[in-house]
């Protein structure tokens, strides 16, 4: 008789145990725990704090995977500035041209003549914050440029260089501190690589 095949390794145990167990089965490991987060943009809010100090930027995020890194780097910028947001949402990647992106909520704040800094989680493809930059730049701005929380330039199709950045991430699907796979995970306080595998079999949320 043929022993049965066993279990596939994993390393949840760097997951904390304070996760809830829903989230716990699909998950990984952690890449980067709160403490390296909030360091690292405890730094880029100074540096940003350094080069916009005269200039009242406009923060401009796109919810709602910004929405963490958006109030940390905030907190962490102490200099006068007003934040606005958008939202989105991509048609199909079939879809995928130069009209994908439809802006479901526009900015409110005029930013003609305004220092922009466009505050993102993470950049993929790209084509999204391509997109995005190209209309922000058609209204134009005094200056425009991006505060990248993450960075996986191995799947860039659109040359985009954050001016600021948190760290550069491998080539696995990340989830927490704002970042979602299917809308669960974003309440995590820290970053984790999700386990693939377990994800196409198993939902946080049935529907
Ligand atoms: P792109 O740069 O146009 O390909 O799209 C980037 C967007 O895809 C990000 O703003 C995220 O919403 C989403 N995204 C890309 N990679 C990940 C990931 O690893 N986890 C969660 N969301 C991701
Ligand atoms: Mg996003």
């Amino acid at each position: 008789m043929t022993s049965p095949i066993p279990p596939r390794p994993t390393i949840r145990k760097t997951i904390p145990e304070t996760v809830p167990e829903a989230y716990r089965q699909l998950l990984s490991y952690t890449l980067i725990d709160e403490g390296r987060l909030q360091a690292r943009i405890q730094a880029m809010g100074q540096a940003i704090a350094r080069d916009y100090a005269d200039k009242d930027p406009v923060f401009v995020g796109v919810l709602k995977g910004v929405l963490f890194f958006m109030a940390d780097l905030l907190r962490a910028t102490p200099i006068p500035l007003a934040v606005d947001f958008m939202a989105i949402s991509s048609y199909s990647p079939e879809s995928r041209d130069e009209g994908f992106v439809r802006i479901t909520k526009d900015l409110d704040i005029c930013i003609r003549g305004r220092h922009v800094l466009f505050v993102e989680d993470i950049i993929d493809t790209g084509l999204t914050l391509g997109y995005l930059l190209k209309l922000l730049a058609s209204r134009a701005p005094a200056s425009l440029e991006v505060a990248a929380l993450f960075d996986r330039p191995s799947r860039r199709l659109i040359p985009i260089q954050p001016k600021y950045l948190g760290f550069h991430l491998p080539d696995l699907f990340v989830v927490g501190y704002g970042l979602d796979h299917r809308e669960a995970f974003r309440n995590l306080p820290f970053v984790a690589v999700l386990d693939m595998e377990a994800a196409q079999n198993k939902r946080v949320h049935p529907k």
